[in-house]
């Protein structure tokens, strides 16, 4: 937490290499809650490399926060010219190389920020990244900074019998007055940001696997002893990552153990410290009874994600943190990956041609989804900024949906651009240049040209502009000439004032397109020039100018264009689909993507209009020609569950009021209940039926397919709870709920009760539900998250909004603001995820926002400043509610301590 003078902007072009380099690094901990102490004893010299003006300097200047020193000694002799500061230490007079010791304490027990060295639970854990090592010891706390590291942990054999950290275990043994050591070493060169340590009451689920090369490898997922019962799922997910990194990219696991560990106070998803990853318990702990599919999936993927990083992160790794989506978009676009194989994989034991392609792109949808839904916002708004950010206050503010999944869109456009085999030679290219190196997105970028033979100069663009780019299409057919002419114009329409600024020039879009007959099948796509067309029914086109035109020759008719297919570029697609061609689409188009966007066009479409009669006090109606065209998606049985259940997902609240002129939540809020209800009662009979149909009795298996038919049910319970007369999905949610075997058909049915008590039925069954759910799983942290989430993005009725419930709940026993899942359960659900609720005219979500961004500001600033993110779109509201949005942030600008907070208050305002 800062002082009150304005904190510093750090900017990409400052760089400058260090002055000292660090090799080696030997750390003792003496751990106690109160008062732990550190040695450090460090190995250093004159970087060769640095600057010519810091190859003078006779001082080191350490990075250190919240430590108290004790002492210092250069080659073993005490050094007296050192001066403590706020920001650090500086030691005077250094020679050129030497050995520093350095001792110093923390208070981990104290810690609430959940960076460095803290406690929870009684455990000790660390978070190093981005900058937590330097409230661990005095360092040159920066990336680019590699050392080995050895580290010795001492504490009470009784509190804390297990004592881990990175790397391999030298030796362990008992010391006197019941204490004892381990030590540990990683043999790997690693910046400060992946060391880790973990020490307390633990126990472990172990496997023994062999890697490619044919050694033994230890793994192991370290969790608090009542929850050894919900560790499968992650080690399963953690041996499939290892094998499908060595068999996609040829990567295997470098060091003889693999460790990682569960921790229920964590600010992010998991963090990749070497060898000893550092969960979230979310991402780790499932099973069925207590974690839902989505659960088993996001499970999956982040360890994964987590796994991957040994290779792209942690063995090659960034320069600076302006590098971030080096290691991030990199990292999301291989775990995303994983997925889509893991569900094509498991999908093709059980189904015919097709099944793969269709699990792949369920995938996609999802993932793009959230693309569209955060990264779109956030580019829309003032914290808009590059993939590789140019300047920052607080780097933990720009781990970011565009670092992460505009990243990963950007990583994906040179698989898309060079096919598999030629993404593949250019990651074997980066890690041959690389491998033990801090590196650049521009040594990324470079490798992939350089093992493809092409110039990517332009594609630096997609690294340096920020805003969302649109495509306008415009398309001409000559049937005299059977000629079929595609024009492309690209730009950015209008950004925010923060993405304009670093707009110069047009980007290399991959833009795959295919022709659609009236037939509904694929036509051939020959270009003037070409001699044939090429096999493929879809094919990328390289977009490079601000517009240009693509011309298909040998077109027998007047084709529908299918655009932007599998979204082949992070850009928003402008044409003049009518209605009829985007039912069409969604009837008929191969390109499984596209079809489920048509349904997202077509929705979009008339949900906006819908808001718009909302706002101005006009009747609403809507074509039954819509209903038909979801009707049948729903009932094509040629389709699978997940993606009929995809299709028929309406797009999100947010989203909607994002797209209109003027942001009005309850007007889109009406818009899309008018629209849910009208898909409900029309077709009633066919969602009764498909809820029958897609039971899933028998022992819960998380496979996609049953994950699939769960979803599909349970959006079909959703949609009944919408009807006029909700009798039929009280009674089928109040038996869902109590013969649920798992819990996701469990925490579904008590979603919809508590949709059919909104709308004034069943309030007794959803309470009953509600205070069932509470006993049954009082012992469960993660599942009474989901206890309060439920709670707080329910529908609100005037005569019970939302905010009193959310009010209520905090001063709930079980309510806790130091632990951010609890805190993201009820307040950040309420604020991101209940629109229509938060934006009450009254004003009254925006008081309790400050009010909680406020007292998390003391706490936990890097979680302060996620809840601070949910109002920075006020501009875009309408004016009454953008007077009262502004207020509440003067408030929390004139009241917020950290420059955490303070970055993104005073960009929104500002
Ligand atoms: N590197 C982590 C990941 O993406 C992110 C992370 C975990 C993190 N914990 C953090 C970033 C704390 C900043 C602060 O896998
Ligand atoms: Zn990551």
């Amino acid at each position: 937490m800062a002082d009150t003078a304005t904190p510093p902007v750090i900017r990409r072009a400052d760089y400058t290499a260090p002055a000292f380099l660090i090799d080696t690094v030997a750390l003792e901990f003496d751990l106690a809650p109160e008062r732990t102490t550190i040695r450090n004893t460090m190995r250093l010299r004159r970087n060769p490399d640095a600057a010519s003006n810091a190859v003078r300097e006779t001082h080191l200047e350490l990075m250190g926060e919240q430590l108290d020193f004790v002492s210092a000694a250069i080659d073993g002799k005490p050094h007296a010219a050192v001066r403590v500061h706020e920001h650090g230490l500086t030691v005077e007079n250094v020679p050129d190389a030497f050995e520093l010791t350095l001792v110093g304490t923390c208070n981990p027990a104290e810690n609430t920020t959940l960076s460095g060295l803290y406690v929870s639970s009684g455990n000790f854990f660390t978070q190093c990244e981005a900058e937590g090592f330097r409230r661990i010891t005095w360092f040159l706390d920066r990336p680019d900074v590699m050392a080995t590291y050895t580290v010795t942990l001492r504490a009470d054999k009784d509190a804390y019998p297990v004592l881990l950290s990175n790397g391999n275990l030298l030796e362990q043994g008992d010391l006197p007055d019941g204490r004892h050591f381990a030590r540990w070493e990683d043999p790997f060169r690693k910046p400060s940001y992946l060391f880790a340590l973990v020490a307390g009451k633990l126990v472990a689920l172990e496997e023994r696997v062999t890697s490619g090369s044919g050694k033994e490898k230890l793994l192991q997922v370290w969790v608090e002893p009542h929850d050894l019962d919900k560790t499968r799922h992650a080690m399963d997910s953690l041996i499939h990552s290892i094998r499908w990194d060595e068999r996609r990219f040829g990567l295997e696991l470098d060091l003889d153990r693999f460790m990682i560990v569960a921790v229920s106070d964590f600010n992010m998803g998991a963090m990749e410290n070497k060898g000893l990853n550092i969960f979230n318990t979310k991402y780790v702990l499932a099973n069925p009874e207590t974690a839902t599919d989505t659960d088993f999936a996001n499970i999956e993927a982040v360890v994964g994600h987590e796994y991957f990083h040994n290779w792209t992160g942690n063995r090659v790794t960034c320069r600076d943190w302006f590098q971030l989506s080096l290691k991030e978009g990199l990292t999301v676009f291989r775990d995303q990956e994983f997925s889509a194989d893991m569900a094509a994989g498991a999908h093709q034991q059980n189904s015919k041609n097709g099944g793969d392609e269709a699990a792949r792109a369920t995938k996609r949808i999802e993932d793009v989804r959230v693309l569209r839904q955060m990264q779109f916002a956030e580019d829309a708004g003032p914290m808009a900024h590059p993939v590789r950010p140019e300047s920052y206050v607080e780097i933990n503010n720009f781990y970011t949906m565009t670092v992460y999944e505009k990243g990963s869109e950007v990583v994906r456009m040179y698989q898309t651009l060079f096919g598999r085999d030629g993404f593949r030679r250019g990651m074997d290219l980066y890690f041959k240049r690389h491998d033990g190196h801090a590196v650049t997105c521009d040594d990324f970028r470079m490798a992939m040209a350089d093992a493809n033979g092409r110039d990517l100069a332009q594609f630096e663009r997609w690294y340096s502009q920020a805003g969302t780019p649109r495509v306008t299409v415009s398309t001409a057919y000559d049937a005299a000439q059977r000629r079929y002419r595609v024009t492309l114009k690209q730009g950015y329409g209008e950004s925010s004032q923060a993405a304009r600024e670093t707009q110069k020039g047009p980007l290399l879009i991959p833009f795959a397109i295919g022709l659609i007959g009236a037939d509904g099948k694929d036509l051939p796509l020959r270009l003037e020039g070409e001699a044939q067309a090429p096999a493929a029914t879809t094919r990328v086109l390289e977009f490079t100018d601000s517009e240009q035109t693509f011309t298909f020759v040998d077109v027998a008719e007047k084709p529908l264009p299918s655009l932007l297919r599998n979204f082949s570029a992070p850009v928003i697609v402008e044409y003049d689909y009518s209605g009829d061609e985007l039912a069409f689409l969604l009837a008929h188009d191969s390109d499984p993507f596209n079809r489920w966007e048509a349904g997202q066009r077509l929705a979009t479409r008339e949900l906006l209009t819908l808001a718009d009669h909302a706002a101005n006090g006009k009747p609403l109606q809507l074509d039954d020609a819509v209903v038909s065209a979801f009707a049948r998606v729903l009932n094509d049985a040629t389709l699978s569950p997940a993606f009929r259940e995809l299709a028929l997902m309406l797009p999100s609240e947010a989203y909607l009021a994002e797209q209109m002129d003027e942001s009005n939540p309850a007007a889109v809020h009406r818009a899309r209940q008018f629209l849910r209800q009208r898909l409900a009662n029309a077709l009633k009979r066919d969602w009764l039926a498909i809820y029958d149909k897609h039971q899933t009795p028998g022992a819960y298996q998380a496979t996609p397919e049953d994950a699939g038919r769960r979803g599909l049910k349970n959006l079909a319970l959703a949609y009944l709870a919408e009807l006029d007369d909700t009798s039929d999905a009280v009674r089928l949610a109040s038996a869902q709920y109590a013969s649920a075997n798992n819990m996701t058909d469990r925490a579904a049915a008590l979603s919809a009760l508590l949709t059919a008590a909104a709308s004034g039925t069943g309030a007794g069954d959803a309470q009953h539900a509600l205070d069932d759910f509470y006993r049954r799983f009082e012992k469960e942290p993660l599942v009474i998250d989901k206890w309060f989430a439920l709670q707080a993005t329910q529908r609100g009725t005037p005569q019970r909004p939302v905010i009193d419930i959310v009010r209520r709940l905090m001063t709930h026993p079980a309510f806790n603001l130091k632990n951010p899942n609890r805190a993201r359960s009820l307040i950040f659900s309420f604020c991101g995820a209940n629109p229509a609720q938060f934006h009450a005219e009254d004003g009254s979500g925006y008081a309790f926002w400050a009010e909680q961004v406020i007292a998390l500001d003391a706490l936990n600033p890097q979680v302060a400043a996620r809840l601070a993110r949910t109002l920075e779109l006020w501009r875009r509201f309408t004016p009454a509610l953008r007077e009262q949005m502004r207020r509440a942030l003067e408030k929390v600008t004139a009241q917020v301590k950290s420059r955490d907070v303070r970055e993104i208050v005073e960009k929104a305002l500002g």
